[in-house]
C-alpha cells in the first residue's frame, strides 16, 4: 500500500468513527437537546472541515486528476461517479446546517442520518474499487509525491494545528455519547 492511499484510507477510519458517535446520539437513552444540538453544530464542522475541505479536496484536486492523467474515466466512469456524490454530500450538510440554525433537531437528524449511509456507502465503494486500483496503478514513489501534496492541501485548507484540534473534538465526543 502506497503512502496517499494509505493517508485516505487512514481518514476514512476517521470519518467512519464519528459516524459511530453519530449512531450513539441518534439512539442516546438519555435525550438532551441542548447537547444534541451543540453536537450538531460540531458535527457539521468536522464535516465540513475535515470530510468534506480536507479529505474530499484531496481526492478531486490530487487523487482523481491523478487517475485522470491514468486514463481512468471521469464522466460516465468511477471518478464521475464519487464526485457526484461529493456534491450530494455537500448538499446534505448545507440541509442539516440549515435545520440547526432554526434549532429544528428532528430535521437535523434525518439529514445526518441520509449524510452517514450516504458517506458509509461511499467509503465502501472507494476502499474496495477505486482505491485499490489507484494503488495498482500508481508506484510507492509517485505515492509519496502525492502524499506531498496532500500536506500542502491539508496545510492550506485546514491550517496548522486545526487536524489536532479535530483529534481531540472527537475524543470529547466518545466521553459524551460513551463510545
Ligand atoms: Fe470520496
Ligand atoms: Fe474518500
Amino acid at each position: 500500500m502506497g503512502k496517499a492511499i494509505q493517508d485516505l484510507l487512514n481518514e476514512h477510519e476517521a470519518i467512519l468513527h464519528v459516524f459511530s458517535i453519530l449512531d450513539n446520539m441518534l439512539t442516546s437513552p438519555i435525550p438532551d437537546e441542548k447537547r444534541d444540538l451543540i453536537f450538531g453544530d460540531e458535527l457539521v464542522n468536522f464535516l465540513t472541515v475535515f470530510a468534506d475541505k480536507c479529505h474530499h479536496g484531496k481526492e478531486e484536486d490530487v487523487l482523481f486528476k491523478e487517475l485522470e492523467n491514468l486514463g481512468v474515466p471521469n464522466e460516465g466512469g468511477p471518478i464521475g461517479a464519487m464526485l457526484q456524490e461529493h456534491v450530494m454530500g455537500r448538499q446534505l450538510i448545507a440541509l442539516m446546517r440549515e435545520a440547526l440554525l432554526s434549532a429544528d433537531l428532528a430535521t437535523f437528524k434525518l439529514h445526518a442520518i441520509e449524510y452517514r449511509d450516504l458517506l458509509r456507502s461511499h467509503i465502501w465503494k472507494e476502499n474496495t474499487i477505486l482505491f485499490s486500483l489507484a494503488d495498482e496503478l500508481i508506484s510507492d514513489a509517485r505515492q509519496m509525491e502525492l502524499f506531498e501534496k496532500f500536506e500542502a492541501h491539508e496545510e492550506n485548507v485546514i491550517g496548522h494545528g486545526v487536524h489536532e484540534q479535530l483529534h481531540a473534538q472527537i475524543h470529547v465526543w466518545e466521553g459524551l455519547y460513551h463510545l
